[in-house]
């Protein structure tokens, strides 16, 4: 039994990974990649994963660019956390792949009706394109099985401002398009929400890429650190692993820079874990809303715990996990993935 998903993504370095770990899983079986702007332009955003479903000798999957600005708010992209192509060190052969003629509008509608109750949509990036297929197919959140989404923040600070986490940040309106949307939906079917609060518990160190190689059979197998020269490219032989390696220290640098520590949130590989098994997190029930209005804390994500707007809960929030078995299972799904599509030679 496979669960067909959707993924809606700004890729992005965690968008990478979470597209390397579902194509990576045979109980994932992906529908259609849609494309929005976010961490870097959606043109470039749809060209890195191309470039991945290239690297992987992935099968056939559409790829669909959406909207290139959020639907109100001027676009902000952040090179700085994601490298300049989104992917940072990492530097992808050019794709041989084509993009999709449809819209990703088009996709989500059409993949949510061609199997209704079956797709699954993940996004990870901003909610832009998912609140544009609500115009053009008001009942996406009764077509679709779950939506996933890796956004928010709620008992715990912002990663944009204080209070707010990128991807809602970038389209908070569309944030509360969604939402909105989403509302009004039996217990079991409510949006998933990773946010921030859990997200940042998912802390890929360069353990975990040493690990990986090691599955992957790479060699040799290197160990990132913190005094290697910024931009020092891995020499490790699988080309998934080396890739990885040079998106991923990236990352480790920025969050350094920012006082987190030589770690990466690894915030999107786990949003698409959690797609296939929700029951890897600890749900609770919430209301949320998104804040338009706030001149500190617009784009904020709000949570009724209690009940206090009277309005039926419209979410389910990811509010705990064990990041140590998520790493368990990303490690070793995306190393045998690795290993089978460039098998050690000797
Ligand atoms: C989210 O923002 C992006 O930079 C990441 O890809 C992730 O989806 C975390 O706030
Ligand atoms: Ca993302």
């Amino acid at each position: 039994m496979t669960t067909p998903i959707l993924m809606d993504v700004d890729t992005g370095i965690d968008d990478s990974l979470a597209l390397l770990y579902l194509l990576a899983n045979p109980e994932a079986e992906i529908v259609g990649i849609t494309c929005t702007a976010g961490n870097v332009p959606a043109r470039q955003v749809a060209i890195n994963n191309l470039a991945w479903l290239d690297l992987c000798k992935a099968p056939e999957i559409e790829v669909a660019l959406g909207s290139e600005v959020p639907v109100l708010a001027p676009l902000m992209t952040t090179e700085e956390t994601h490298g300049p192509q989104g992917i940072g060190y990492a530097e992808l052969p050019a794709p041989t792949r084509a993009l999709s003629s449809r819209h990703a509008v088009e996709v989500w509608a059409d993949a949510a009706r061609s199997r209704p109750g079956e797709v699954v949509g993940l996004v990870t990036g901003p909610l832009t394109n998912l609140a544009l297929a609500l115009r053009i197919e008001p009942e996406l959140p009764r077509l679709l099985k779950r939506l996933v989404i890796m956004g928010g923040a709620f008992n715990h600070p912002g990663n944009t401002t204080p209070t707010t986490e990128w991807n809602i940040a970038v389209d908070p309106e569309s944030a509360k398009i969604v939402f909105d949307a989403f509302s009004g939906l039996p217990e079991d079917r409510r949006p998933i929400v990773c946010a921030l609060d859990v997200t940042e518990t998912i802390e890929m160190r360069p353990v975990h890429l040493s690990r990986l190689a090691e599955t992957a059979g790479s060699t040799p197998v290197e160990t990132v650190r913190e005094e290697d020269a910024d931009g020092q490219l891995s020499q490790t032989s699988n080309p998934i692993v080396r890739y990885l390696t040079d998106a991923v220290k990236f990352y480790l640098e920025f969050h350094v820079s920012h006082d987190q520590g030589f770690l990466a949130h690894m915030h999107d590989p786990f949003a698409a874990a959690i797609a296939l098994h929700p029951e890897l997190g600890t749900l609770r029930q919430a209301t949320v809303d998104v804040e338009l209005a706030g001149s500190l804390t617009r784009a904020q994500t709000v949570a009724d715990w209690a009940g206090l707007w009277g309005r039926e809960p419209n979410a389910a929030i990811v509010v705990d996990t064990d990041p140590a078995a998520f790493f368990d299972h990303l490690i070793e799904l995306v190393g045998a993935f690795a290993r089978k599509t460039y098998p050690p030679t000797s």
